[in-house]
């Protein structure tokens, strides 16, 4: 053996010491550690040295091993963690990064809007369960069983008497049995239906209102509906009633506005018709009442219900109305 273990220990902490990178320290630690490093090598001599030296250079020699193996790996990690620090390192003239915020989704915003005009006029918001009874959904409705109303409304079933509301109408028996006279609440909210295409969604909202007192009339409903048209769209909108059913009023209607494309002169929007249909309403029907057991000899009411997704296409001239679930940041940022 030429070489001392201690003498190789010292090469090897000399080199060390002047190694400024981690790779420089890698081929050091081969070169000493590895399989046929110095310290290596010297262990393997071991068995050529006289019996009675070969436990204690053993002994000696596995100490140094165990030394510079520590004084690597310490090196490596000093540098590692110098490194880590330099990349790390803030550039303060930088200019600062804007953290992303949310806004309100539109359809949110047509619905506070919508329920701002009716507050204003003393409605009271409720809500009720998206997961509903047949009870409420249909049959405190006036849509018995079998009765053909039931398939104008593509019902998502979850069992036999439980369904997802097909529309906000349920809130009216659930707030009139609880209330007496008068009463006049607007009621958004999430209503389900088995339907998808460019003009529906399985979910969509929809904003329901009722208004039930003594000597309420037609008159009543029209007057309601012709401000709320003025305000959430504009002033020169005007609107129609026309007949229609629903198995709840009595009579019934189909209210459209003006189109706010084409002002009634025809376009694509309106399919040249120049108008366009935006809600349901009607005098509150006399069955109805009685589920609930109000004096159908003393008050009558109206009610109706709209699509919000609809009025806020209009609102917007959005042309489809998926755009509006699908969570594009792009489309979204516009509102
Ligand atoms: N619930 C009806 C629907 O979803 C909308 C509606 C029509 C609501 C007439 C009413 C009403 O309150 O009076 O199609």
């Amino acid at each position: 053996m030429d070489k001392t273990i201690e003498q190789i220990k010292e090469a090897a902490l000399k080199e060390l010491e002047t190694a400024s990178d981690i790779e420089n320290i890698k081929t050091l630690s081969v070169q000493y550690l590895g399989r046929k490093g110095f310290v290596t090598q010297f262990l393997r001599n071991i068995s050529t040295l006289p019996k009675e030296e070969r436990p204690e250079a053993g002994k000696q020699a596995n100490i140094v091993k165990a030394e510079l193996e520590r004084r690597f790996k310490e090196t490596i990690e000093r540098l590692d963690a110098g490194a880590e620090s330099q990349t790390k390192h803030i550039d303060v003239s930088l200019p600062g990064r804007k953290p992303q915020t949310g806004s309100i989704h539109p359809i949110t915003q047509v619905t506070l809007q919508i329920c701002g005009i009716f507050t204003k006029m003393g409605f009271q918001i409720v809500e009720g369960p998206e997961v509903e009874t047949d009870h409420y959904n249909f049959e405190a409705l006036n849509i018995p069983k079998n009765h053909p109303a039931r398939d104008m409304q593509d019902t998502f079933y979850v069992s036999d008497n439980i369904v997802l509301r097909t529309h906000t109408s349920p809130t009216q028996p659930r707030v009139m049995e609880k209330t007496d006279p008068p009463v006049r609440i607007i009621a958004p909210g999430k209503v389900y239906r088995c339907d998808s295409d460019i003009t529906h969604t399985p979910m969509f909202n929809q904003v329901e209102g009722l208004l039930v007192d003594k000597n309420v009339s037609f008159g009543d409903l029209k007057g309601t509906l012709t401000a709320f048209v003025h305000q959430i769209f504009d002033e020169k909108t005007s609107l129609r009633f026309r007949p229609s059913f629903f198995p709840f009023t009595e009579p019934s209607a189909e209210v459209d506005i003006q189109c706010v494309m084409c002002r009634g002169s025809g376009c694509r929007v309106c399919s040249h018709t120049g108008w366009l249909e935006i809600l349901g309403a009607g005098m509150v029907h006399p069955a109805v009442f009685e589920n609930v057991g109000y004096d159908t000899s003393t008050y009558t009411g109206f009610a109706f219900g709209m699509g919000v997704e609809r009025i806020a296409m209009l609102k917007h001239s959005i042309d489809d109305t998926r755009k509006f679930f699908e969570n594009d940041i792009r489309f979204l940022r516009q509102f």
